[in-house]
C-alpha cells in the first residue's frame, strides 16, 4: 500500500512495522529502498527474500546522525569525518570496517559494511522514529530497474511489502557513489553514482577508479545484469545509427536521447534527459524514462550514449548493464 511519506503518522506506522520485524520501502535523494531494522536479522533476511536477491550481496545501513556512524563502524581515519562533512546527507556510501554487533548477514559475510546518510527528510524521520539504523537495498528486483518513484516500487513489489512510503520523484535519481576507505590507503570508487568523483576529489585528493572487471570483484552487487528493463536496450552512438534498427519500419522503437531529437516521426516512443543539456536534471529523470520506454509501446530500446564526465559517468555505468542481457 502507497501512504503519503509525509505525514509524521505515517512514518510511525512504519517504524511500528520495522519494530515488529517487516520490511517496509521508503524514499531517499537517490531511488527508494526497501528497509529493515539492522538488529532484526529475520526481517533483514526477508529483504533478501522479497527482492530474490542472492545472500553473497551486502546491504547498505542507512544512518540519521554520527553517532549511528560510529555505532556500525570503526572509525579509523580522518578523512571520513571530512568527507562526512563535506556530503552527508547525500549520495555516497563509504566502505568501512564493521564493528562486531553487525550481522555478517547484512555484509555478506564481510569485515566491512556500506554506510550512508541520505538525504531525504522521510528517511532520515523514519531512522530516528526507529532510532535504529536501517538495511536497505533498492527497493526493486534483483537485477531490475531501480526504482524512483513509489509507483515503480508498487509495480515491482506488489503487496510483499506492507507498506510503501510515497515522497514522490526521487531528486538525485541514480544510486549513491560507493566508495571504499581504508587507513593509510588512496580511497577506492566500487560503483559510480549520484556524487561525482571530481566532488569528492576536490577535498580527499586523488582516488582509485579501478577497471570495471575488478570493480565487480570489490563490490559484489556490480552484477553484468543489473538495472535491466524486461526488453532489449541497446547503446549506440547517436540518432544517425537509429534506421539501422527499423527493420523495414516493423520494429517499434523507444529511444533515449540525452538532450535533443531531430526525427522523432521514425520512432514510436522516446524520452529526452534533459532538453537543457543538465546532468542533474538528467540523472534525476533517467530510471524513471527508462521505466517508462519498458512500460510504452516500443519493443526495443535504443540508448544513446551519454558524455562520460560528471554524472555522466553513473549513467553511463548503468546504460552498459542495462545493455547487457
Ligand atoms: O543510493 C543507494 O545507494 C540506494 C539507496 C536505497 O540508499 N541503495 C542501493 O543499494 O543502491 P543496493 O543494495 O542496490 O546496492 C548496494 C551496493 C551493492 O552493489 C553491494 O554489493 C555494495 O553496495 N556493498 C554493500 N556492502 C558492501 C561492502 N561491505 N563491500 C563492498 N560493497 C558493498
Ligand atoms: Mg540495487
Amino acid at each position: 500500500m502507497i501512504v503519503n511519506g509525509y505525514s509524521y503518522k505515517n512514518i510511525k506506522k512504519a517504524a511500528n512495522f520495522l519494530k515488529k520485524g517487516e520490511p517496509i520501502a521508503f524514499p531517499t535523494e537517490t531511488v527508494y529502498g526497501l528497509g529493515a531494522n539492522i538488529y532484526n536479522k529475520k526481517s533483514v533476511a526477508k529483504i533478501f527474500e522479497i527482492k530474490q536477491r542472492p545472500f553473497f550481496d551486502p546491504l547498505i545501513v542507512h544512518i540519521a546522525n554520527l553517532k549511528q556512524l560510529e555505532e556500525v563502524a570503526k572509525i579509523e581515519d580522518e578523512r571520513i569525518y571530512l568527507l562526512a562533512k563535506h556530503f552527508w546527507p547525500g549520495p555516497l556510501t563509504l566502505i568501512l570496517p564493521k564493528q562486531k554487533r553487525i550481522s555478517y548477514l547484512i555484509t555478506a559475510g564481510l569485515e566491512t559494511v556500506a554506510i550512508r546518510m541520505p538525504s531525504n527528510i522521510i528517511a532520515l524521520s523514519l531512522i530516528q522514529e526507529l532510532n535504529s539504523p536501517i538495511a536497505a537495498p533498492s527497493a526493486n528486483l534483483f537485477t531490475h530497474l531501480s526504482p524512483t518513484t513509489a509507483q515503480h516500487v508498487l509495480k515491482q513489489l506488489g503487496n510483499k511489502t506492507k507498506l510503501i512510503l510515497d515522497g514522490g520523484k526521487t531528486t538525485c535519481g541514480v544510486e549513491s557513489t560507493i566508495l571504499s576507505i581504508e587507513k593509510n590507503k588512496k580511497p577506492v570508487v566500487l560503483r559510480m553514482g549520484g556524487l561525482p568523483i571530481e566532488n569528492i576529489e576536490k577535498i580527499i585528493g586523488k582516488i582509485i577508479i579501478p577497471t570495471k572487471k575488478s570493480r565487480k570483484v570489490l563490490a559484489p552487487g556490480n552484477l553484468k545484469n543489473h538495472y535491466a528493463p524486461q526488453k532489449p536496450l541497446i547503446i549506440i552512438n547517436n540518432e544517425k545509427e537509429i534506421p539501422k534498427y527499423l527493420k523495414n519500419n516493423k520494429q517499434k522503437i523507444g529511444y533515449l536521447a540525452f538532450q535533443k531529437i531531430n526525427n522523432k516521426k521514425i520512432l514510436s516512443d522516446y524520452k529526452i534527459l534533459s532538453s537543457q543539456g543538465d546532468f542533474k536534471e538528467a540523472a534525476s529523470n533517467f530510471f524513471d524514462y527508462l521505466h517508462q520506454l519498458d512500460d510504452g509501446p516500443a519493443e526495443i530500446i535504443l540508448a544513446e550514449k551519454i558524455k562520460e564526465v560528471n554524472l555522466g559517468k553513473a549513467m553511463m555505468e548503468r546504460l552498459i548493464k542495462a545493455a547487457h542481457r
